[in-house]
């Protein structure tokens, strides 16, 4: 009996066919599935990434409140008119603490993800007023209202335990610390080396140039740091992953 007759009895058994089916459909899943619990890390780990401090992730929740992500996307692909007009392509890592993540899926505007430092505080604060005045095609709407809505540390530290919940590394002092640090940044008065120490790179300045922390604080905050903590002049990929 040949091997092709054999299979005539599999073919005319759908009892035996299913048994048989179910064995190479199962075979095939673990071939695919069980080297993923071997892996520890899909994401390339890189120097410099650090959880947002709370001003940062303040102004984050603006961000995401006020659907910016409808028109900006936040992810740089490896393309090159991409990398010429925005900087080094976006890695894994660069947005391993934002839940949700805020690549995007249209540019109306152009991508935020390396914004940090292209721009001064005052033009943030200009732009952020009306779009048209600095950028006359614009059609950014405009969120004047930001600067003039002043917000208080009275939730940052669930802020930064709902974080925790989801996988962010926030530690017992960086949540004890929360009110502190949300205050210290906008004030360069203060005193914030421990600001500095818990979140390397913290920018502190008073962001909106007026007195009291209002929301366009805590957006300015967040967006001058988009795309700042990665050194890419140390930073070489690695081709084995
Ligand atoms: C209706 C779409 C739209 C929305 C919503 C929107 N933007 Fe924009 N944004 C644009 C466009 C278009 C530009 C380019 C023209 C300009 O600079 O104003 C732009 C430019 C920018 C720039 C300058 C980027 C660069 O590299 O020049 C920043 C920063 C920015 N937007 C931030 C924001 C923030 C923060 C929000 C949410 C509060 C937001 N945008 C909401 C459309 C939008």
């Amino acid at each position: 009996m040949s091997i092709l007759s054999k299979h005539k009895i599999l073919e005319t058994n759908a009892t035996l066919l299913l048994i048989f089916s179910f064995l190479v459909v199962t075979i095939g899943g673990i071939v695919q599935i069980v080297p993923l619990f071997y892996l520890e890390n899909t994401i390339e780990e890189v120097e410099g990434m650090r959880p947002y401090s709370p001003l940062e992730l303040a102004g984050r929740d603006i961000y995401i409140r006020e659907g910016c992500y409808v028109c900006h996307s936040q992810m740089i692909r490896p393309m090159r008119d991409e990398v010429e007009r925005y900087g080094h392509y976006s890695l894994a890592a660069e947005s391993m603490y934002d839940h949700p993540f805020q690549w995007g899926s249209k540019r109306t505007g152009p991508d935020l993800a390396r914004v940090g430092g292209r721009y001064s505080d005052d033009w943030h604060i200009d732009h952020l007023r009306n779009p048209k005045a600095v950028v006359p095609e614009s059609i950014m709407p405009p969120y004047a209202f930001l600067e003039e809505t002043l917000i208080d540390a009275d939730h940052i530290e669930d802020l930064l335990r709902t974080h925790r919940i989801v996988g962010v590394p926030y530690t017992d002092e960086m949540i004890e610390q929360a009110a502190a640090d949300f205050r210290a940044q906008a004030d360069p008065d203060s005193d914030f080396d421990g600001l500095l120490e818990r979140y390397p790179g913290a920018q502190v300045r008073n962001f909106d140039g007026q007195p009291g922390i209002s929301e366009a604080d805590a957006m300015i905050a967040y967006l001058q740091m988009l795309g700042t903590l990665v050194d890419f002049s140390t930073f070489t990929p690695d081709a084995s992953r």
